[in-house]
């Protein structure tokens, strides 16, 4: 897979980036990540990538040129036709685990990082461009939201978890939340690790999680229940 995101502040993306499972998914190959600094993209003397909003009002608004621009480099590259071109903004879709195991499977990602009042609408007429939020909130920066996608993608690669079951009894990989665990050592204080669990008998274990699970769900986030049943 390959990933480009462009931003005003690559600082945000670069030490994130560079640790952990995004670091290991690069290593192992799974995954190409290339941050492209609008500014190289700017073509006057002050690398200016905003500018004030026609018809006024506060805030400032990205350029289309710089976005434009860097689209065209990376086009030059790679067809863009086979890339998902995705624009970070509170306005989009949210994101959940069903998008990320969607997008998982393509082959080339493109995240636009918006800032301020967002991007001069003009670059939609340009470019087939998807709004994705990653929640009903205000964030000062697009980069923030591409980090968090990136890093649900990423996990999701064939060779970068160690163990690939792993993620898919995460919460909402099936709709529920996943079963609480217990580590060494057997007992901390008075508190015992539940039984079924030094049992040794997979069958019991697994029916044990699963019930968990539903009950979990059923006290934590009920309205996920409900959308497992629609
Ligand atoms: N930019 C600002 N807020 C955002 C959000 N909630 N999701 C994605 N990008 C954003």
């Amino acid at each position: 897979m390959r990933i480009d995101i462009i931003t005003g502040f690559p600082g945000i993306l670069e030490e994130p980036l560079q640790q952990s499972i995004i670091k290991k998914g690069r290593e192992a190959g799974a995954v190409s990540i290339t941050v492209h600094n609008l500014r190289d993209y700017a073509d006057d003397r002050h690398k200016t990538i905003d500018d004030y909003p026609y018809g006024g009002g506060p805030g400032m608004v990205l350029k289309v040129k710089p976005f434009d621009r860097c689209l065209q480099k990376i086009a030059g590259e790679n067809d863009l036709n086979a890339a998902r071109i995705m624009m970070m903004t509170p306005r989009g879709r949210t994101f959940d685990q069903k998008k990320a195991t969607e997008l998982s499977l393509d082959e080339h990602l493109i995240f636009l990082c918006g800032h301020y009042k967002g991007v001069d609408e003009r670059l939609y007429s340009l470019y087939k461009i998807e709004d994705v939020s990653i929640g009903d909130f205000v964030l000062s920066s697009g980069e923030i939201a591409a980090l968090v996608i990136t890093d649900s993608i990423v996990r999701l690669l064939p060779n970068v978890l160690k163990d690939i079951d792993s993620a898919w009894s995460d919460s909402f990989q099936e709709g529920w939340l996943d079963a609480p665990y217990y580590t060494r050592p057997e007992t901390y204080r008075h508190l015992r690790v539940p039984e079924v669990l030094t049992s040794g008998h997979h069958e019991r274990i697994e029916n044990w999680r699963n019930e968990k699970r539903m009950e979990l769900t059923k006290k934590l986030r009920p309205d996920l229940l409900k959308k497992i049943n629609e």
